[in-house]
């Protein structure tokens, strides 16, 4: 193959492998063993010639690299990844690196992983597993581990991109539940969704279903009983979630996070989780990944999975192959493939495709 291409960790699927091995392309994938690769890592495998990298949401993509990859004569980074917060998309943009990511084929996957958490923290299925397993179950009781109902609650979503806003339609759809939701963009079909299904429902002789764009993000933590965070992290919304947010949520809450970590201070979490027994989480994304902060392990009131919402075999391979597809676009200057409404393959000014 005519250009270097280096992918830094194997991924799924193998068809985003013969894309790139069928257009010229010479694929290294790294067989590092090591779960994390540094800089340092990442250096080596670039060299002196290197065309292309599609990296991993857990790798720091900044000058460093971003120089290094210029003077290996490259022009093209994808993040297997919707998120971009490990990417300094100036310092890409300075070396004429070519920016993508994977959005799109993620979100319905991600949103289901969502309303999984949701409804595993309402009705605590992770204590009622351990409680089982440990051969605790003595015969059914009124009081054994009696959880939240879903119906006529309100769902809260901050963020109501993508992601956000298929997460509410699952819940809404799934679960009636009224919408209550906080984005500096008007979620217009989302707001349409509701109220046509509202009007179904009430045609039906059963409560409609409402719907509300908060004012605040204040409005929202008051109001649900449930709270799924779906922002980007920037720095607009690191922690996020503070303290004194905490504190304005309904006691008996239930409050999912699958962006990312820090958009919570998980410190302030655990000390709300141990004041609030009845308060719930489920957490897919922490502050300091893959490190829990002290405490949060032993919260009975939290279910915590390990970065998981994107791992559907589909969406997998899918990410695999919108990273390839990004990196080759770039290389050989190909239109940009597949749904324009769905792919943003290019981030960056320097970035985009010929016409
Ligand atoms: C996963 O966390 C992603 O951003 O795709
Ligand atoms: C519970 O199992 C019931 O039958 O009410």
């Amino acid at each position: 193959g005519k250009y270097r291409v280096v992918s830094t960790k194997s991924m799924p699927g193998t068809r985003w492998i013969r894309l790139l091995t069928d257009n010229d392309c010479r694929l290294e994938i790294c067989t590092e063993a090591k779960t994390i690769l540094s800089v340092d890592d990442i250096l080596a495998l670039i060299g002196d010639r290197c065309d292309a990298v599609i990296g991993q949401l857990t790798e720091d993509w900044g000058e460093v690299l971003f120089s290094a990859l210029k003077r290996a004569g490259g022009t093209a980074f994808s993040n297997m990844a919707v998120g971009y917060n490990n990417v300094d998309v100036e310092a890409a943009n300075r070396n004429g690196i070519a920016v993508g990511n994977t959005p799109g084929v993620l979100t319905e996957t991600t949103a289901e992983l969502a309303a999984s958490l949701t409804l595993a923290a309402a009705r605590r299925i992770v204590e009622a597993d351990q409680f089982m397993r440990a051969g605790l179950y003595e015969g059914w009781l009124p009081h054994l581990f009696v959880g939240n109902l879903l119906k006529g609650q309100t769902v809260g979503v901050i963020g109501a991109g993508r992601i956000g806003s298929a997460y509410a339609r699952m819940m809404i759809e799934g679960f009636k539940m009224n919408l209550i939701y906080y984005d500096l963009y008007q979620a217009t079909r989302l707001e349409k969704f509701v109220t046509a299904y509202g009007q179904f429902l009430k045609a039906n002789g059963e409560q409609p279903v409402t719907w509300k764009r908060a004012a605040t993000m204040e409005d929202v933590l008051r109001e649900a009983d449930v709270i799924s965070l779906h922002p980007v992290l920037d720095k607009t919304t690191y922690h996020l979630i503070n303290p004194e947010r905490l504190a304005i949520m309904k006691k008996e809450a239930v409050l999912v996070n699958a962006s990312r970590g820090p958009v919570i201070d998980e410190v302030a979490l655990v000390e709300h989780l141990k004041a609030n027994p009845m308060f719930r989480v489920g957490l897919d994304v922490f502050e300091d990944e893959p490190y829990m902060k002290p405490g949060l392990a032993d919260m009975k009131n939290a279910v915590v999975v390990p970065h998981i919402a994107s791992a559907s075999k589909w969406t997998r391979e899918g990410m695999a192959t919108l990273a390839a597809l990004n990196v080759l676009g770039k290389i050989k200057g190909y239109p940009v493939w597949g749904n324009p409404n769905q792919v943003e393959p290019f981030l960056n000014e320097s970035a985009t495709p010929p016409p």
